[in-house]
């Protein structure tokens, strides 16, 4: 029974956890889907009857029910890449117009800052963030230096405000001496998304929200990225530009915390990242390529290699504190099958001492302590039910939810929605 609640749906790692894949198969019990924060930074990949999608700035909900989706105050939106995603989506019979709310208070992407971002990147030498180029930071920077444009604003004397804030970008731009960039073309693209954008409801987002709850309907947010990827809690300064965190759906989309419910916290059975920073679980071996191969661990958006790991539960303990997790996700286990046995980390060492805790000052160096579990062995791909779990596999679940302290009510054993296996275990 819908009571009017919030719940949302969060990365605990450093994205890519499969959130796309499981908003989907959560859709049906919600009546609106809304993203609060990020923007086509995001590569959320939902995959069902033989058909794959890959989603960045639209939420996941899209696909089942006729359900309202919106795109909350909190994101950062370039309507070039809006209106590619959007189109391609009604191109394969799903239509968006009626059903895909779009909040006045979000921010513009402008192609000016898509330059910046490559022209910081290029200014920080060996200690780039290796964004995904989308312009997010600046784009974020902007909002919060209180000089951005946002989706409201096209709606009166548009061109105007634009001249003056790409006038202001190019100057920043020449700063860093910067020149290697022609947006000509990109801007025509990027004006008929402003055109496209119109045909859409913009909303103020909170209100929108706030009456959905009222008349005791469910929403679900979608996080994009994880939670050590967020600006204030994540390993900064490797990090987006966004709060990931649960709070973000409270800011991000204009809902009380009061009226937060579950949060449900998703975590690759195994651990990866892309772009720079911090992985203490990273692998360099032959274990590790073969996760990436077996995982398909290529960047949905930009398509570089995902750097592997085994599952760090300190990080985890971390994330599943700063968010307040009720429910864990566990995702990928089928990437696992093969594995005669299985790491997870349990512990740090740095600087010769022993830490449970992700510390201010992660540095490359530091070691992860392991403990060893047996592998399954079995291919967990074409499992219906959890009856059906091998003893070993149990064996890994439990001893995650003895570490994490919080149970894992759902586990994925393959990309396709019907993979997926709903634990009834007790409260
Ligand atoms: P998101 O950004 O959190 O939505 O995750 P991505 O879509 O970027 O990356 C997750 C990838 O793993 C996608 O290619 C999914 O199709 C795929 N995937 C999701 N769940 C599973 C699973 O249980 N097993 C396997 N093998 N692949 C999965
Ligand atoms: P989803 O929602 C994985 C990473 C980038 C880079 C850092 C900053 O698909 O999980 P940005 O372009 O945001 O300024 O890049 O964050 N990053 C992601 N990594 N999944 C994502 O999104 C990401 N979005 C950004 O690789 O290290
Ligand atoms: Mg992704």
């Amino acid at each position: 029974m819908n009571t009017g609640k919030v719940d949302v749906l969060l990365g605990l790692q450093w994205g890519d956890e499969g959130k796309g894949k499981v908003v989907d198969v959560l859709t049906p019990k919600y009546d609106v889907i809304a993203r609060f924060q990020g923007g086509p930074n995001a590569g959320h990949t939902l995959e069902f009857e033989g058909q794959k999608y890959v989603l960045r700035s639209i939420p996941s909900g899209i696909f089942q029910g006729g359900k309202v989706n919106i795109i909350g105050n909190g994101v950062v939106l370039a309507p070039d890449l809006f209106m590619q995603e959007a189109k391609d989506l009604e191109k394969s019979g799903h239509d968006l117009k009626s059903r895909l709310y779009i909040s006045k208070k979000a921010h513009l992407i402008m192609p000016t800052h898509r330059v910046l971002d490559a022209a910081i990147e290029a200014s920080k030498g060996k200690n780039k963030v290796g964004t995904t180029g989308k312009g997010i930071g600046p784009t974020y920077t902007d909002k919060v230096s209180r000089t951005g444009l946002r989706v409201g604003d096209i709606l009166d004397n548009f061109e105007a405000k634009y001249e003056a804030h790409k006038a202001k970008h190019l100057k920043q731009i020449a700063s860093l001496g910067y020149t290697d960039f022609d947006i000509t073309e990109v801007e025509k693209t990027w004006m008929e998304g402003i055109e496209y954008l119109k045909q859409f409801r913009m909303v103020d987002s909170e209100v929108e929200i706030n009456k959905v709850l009222r008349s005791g309907k469910d929403i679900l947010c979608e996080g994009a990225q994880g939670t050590m990827l967020d600006i204030d809690f994540g390993s900064y300064p490797f990090v987006t530009s966004s709060n990931t965190v649960c709070a973000g759906a409270c800011t991000g989309l204009g809902v009380a915390p009061n009226k937060i419910g579950d949060v449900y916290g998703i975590f690759k059975a195994y651990c990866t990242r892309v772009g720079s920073g911090p992985f203490p679980t990273e692998l360099f071996d032959k274990t590790g390529d073969q996760i990436c191969t077996l995982g398909h661990e290529f960047g949905s958006v930009t398509g570089r290699k995902r750097r592997c790991g085994w599952v760090d539960l300190v990080a985890l303990k971390y994330s599943i504190m700063v968010n307040g997790v009720t429910k864990l996700i566990m995702m990928k286990s089928d990437v696992l099958d093969t594995f005669e046995t299985i790491k997870a980390c349990v512990a740090y060492k740095m600087n010769g001492e022993e830490i449970d805790y992700f510390p201010y000052d992660i540095t490359d160096e530091v070691e992860p302590i392991y403990v060893e579990l047996p592998g399954w062995q079995t291919d967990m791909t074409k499992m219906q039910s959890e009856d059906e779990f091998p003893e070993e596999f149990n064996a890994y679940l439990s001893f995650l939810e003895e570490q994490l302290g919080v149970q894992i009510k759902i586990v994925s054993v393959g990309p396709d929605r019907e993979q997926t296996i709903i634990r009834y275990t007790e409260e």
